[in-house]
């Protein structure tokens, strides 16, 4: 396959196993561009792209416009925080303004799960979703399962435990597709409040006991606990969390094999992982946020090849 089978990226739902291996494959060339001397090639030197935060971001934010600015597109920048959204514009207003100034591409960041959606019914633009609210963050999936590809060789077979805060999170639910679309094994781990109901209908077991989830799996990939999306306390104490479900090099010494340790950023040290397994070599932390890069370039590209026709 060629091309991608959509024209937007909305979530990992709406694509398929195909798409994900030629946005792997699109990777790797554009990971060994950005080791070059030069890191710009002028692929997208007649593409405008708009990147729309309306929450806080510094990963993928900056991750975008670098992958935006490395294909030699042209790029602007929008936070809600200083613009009219402050007067009561709405989204749909916002977003024509943009496009009358003739961008092709919107990525665009939203509290609001499904916004993204919303807006490519709206609109004539290329969205690529950057985060909607707990819905979907398809590009952290991809790189977390770039990352995996990278370090282990493969997705396919690997057993992998996300842990934390589930309920809250757009990045568990989009690596649970990506991974069990590519064959893996996902489990979930943290507080029974914070696993949301319908869990077992996606096919993912829940382990309760951490240390039992970190011996059955190849990676754990550790969640913030989102307190920003919280409106009630979901557990007695961040000192119990911890004891419960943070990881610590101790912990990780006293398995009986290495398992590799992700996170997606914004770390709470101390919190869901001390700084001494950040820090580790068993971490890929910082791997995550270079391919990041390479992910979004690639997904940026695809997306803009179909612009083009
Ligand atoms: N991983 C992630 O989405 O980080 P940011 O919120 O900093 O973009």
């Amino acid at each position: 396959m060629s091309e991608l089978s959509v024209n937007h990226l909305l979530g990992i739902k709406y694509i398929k196993e195909s798409d994900i291996q030629l946005i792997f494959e699109t990777a790797d060339q554009f990971k060994e561009v950005i080791n070059r001397p030069i890191k710009k090639v002028p692929s997208l030197r007649d593409i405008t792209i708009a990147n729309l935060f309306f929450e806080n971001s510094t990963r993928t934010r900056l991750s975008f416009e670098l992958a935006e600015k490395r294909l030699s597109a042209d790029v602007v920048n929008f936070s809600a925080a200083q613009s009219s959204v402050k007067k009561g514009e709405t989204l749909i207003d916002t977003v024509n303004n943009i496009l009358s100034m003739k961008v092709d591409m919107v990525v665009m960041r939203h509290p609001n799960p499904g916004a993204g959606v919303f807006l490519s019914k709206h609109i004539k633009a290329s969205i690529v979703n950057a985060g909607d609210g707990a819905h979907e963050h398809p590009t952290q999936a991809l790189l977390d399962s770039y990352s995996i590809r990278e370090k282990l060789g493969d997705v396919a077979g690997k057993k992998v435990v996300i842990v934390g805060d589930i309920l809250h999170s757009r990045v568990a639910l989009s690596n649970i597709f990506a991974l069990q679309m590519q064959g893996a094994q996902v489990k979930v781990c943290g507080p029974k409040t914070l696993i949301p109901k319908y869990i077992h209908s996606l096919g993912v077991e829940v382990e309760m006991d951490l240390r039992k989830a970190l011996e059955w799996c190849d990676v754990a990939n550790m969640l913030r606990v989102q307190n920003e999306r919280m409106d009630i306390s979901y557990f007695p104490s961040t000192r119990e969390y911890t004891q419960l479900f943070g990881v610590n090099k101790k912990l990780l010494d006293s398995l009986d094999k290495e398992i590799v340790i992700m996170h997606p950023g914004p770390i709470n040290r101390g919190v869901e992982i001390t700084s001494d397994v950040a820090d580790s070599k068993q971490a890929i932390i910082l791997n995550q946020v270079e391919n990041g890069v390479a992910i979004r370039m690639a997904v940026i590209y695809l997306l803009a090849s179909k612009i083009k026709q």
